[in-house]
């Protein structure tokens, strides 16, 4: 089986958690775009659900899949969310924002009952910190702000090389909130909790992809079926 169609195979097994009136948080990324497809299918054969996007892109591959679309504004609580990782750990903590869509991601997250997340095997690690790190950042101060990351790593036992994400233009990528991201080469992080913490008290952060204590279950797929995590 291709990486696809591991993905394609954890999404479907999401979609088996999706009931009917369920509003639901819909993630961003390749994995999440096989669950909105594979939802899709389902609306256009009867289920009634709502669904929150978690960026630009998603929202366009919900309203051409058909799935009612709803926001944070009008709908209080989430009942599930499902969303895709780079990388998930033994306890369920990930780090998230390979697509950019970090920001909207955590606000949908923390907004629902259950956080579904599902992947190919290849982003299940002992430790988190492999895949660079995304930072958040508003572009104004973005110097004084790069160098207090920085100086937050050290302090975590987590330095790293800090680079500024480009777009597909060459120049700085921008989220669907106008912000720029610093992606943090680490290797490994020694304390992904005490990391967030310290991350999210910096002025000019906006937000990280650390997501500790979200995910309540992962649906890892691999050439011998899915294995399913809960969060202990
Ligand atoms: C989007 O910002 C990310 O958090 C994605 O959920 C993550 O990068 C996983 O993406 P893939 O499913 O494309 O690997």
């Amino acid at each position: 089986m291709t990486i696809d169609e591991l993905k394609r195979l954890a999404a479907a097994r999401a979609v088996e958690h999706v009931r009917d009136g369920m509003k639901l948080g819909l993630g961003t990324g390749s994995t999440a775009k096989h669950f909105v497809e594979l939802l899709g299918e389902k609306v256009r054969a009867g289920l009634n659900v709502v669904g929150v996007p978690t960026s630009e892109a998603t929202r366009a591959d919900a309203e051409r899949c058909g799935i009612v679309l709803g926001s944070l504004d009008e709908i209080d609580r989430l009942d599930l969310t499902v969303d895709g990782a780079d990388e998930i750990d033994p306890h369920l903590n990930l780090i998230k924002g390979g697509g950019g869509a970090l920001l909207r991601e955590k606000i949908v997250a923390a907004a629902s009952d259950r956080m579904i997340v599902i992947a190919d095997e290849s982003k299940w690690v002992g430790a988190l910190g492999r895949f660079p790190l995304p930072i958040e950042v508003v572009p104004f101060g973005l110097a004084a702000t790069r160098r207090a990351i920085a100086e937050v790593l050290s302090a975590d036992g987590a330095a790293g090389r800090l680079t500024i994400r480009a777009g597909k233009d060459g120049h700085a990528f921008v989220t669907d909130g106008g912000h720029w991201i610093v992606d943090a080469h680490l290797g490994v992080i020694p304390d992904a909790p005490a990391l967030a913490a310290s991350l999210a008290s910096l002025p000019g952060v906006v937000e990280h992809g650390l997501f500790i204590g979200l995910a309540t279950t992962a649906l890892l797929a691999g050439p011998a079926g899915i294995r399913t995590i809960e969060r202990r």
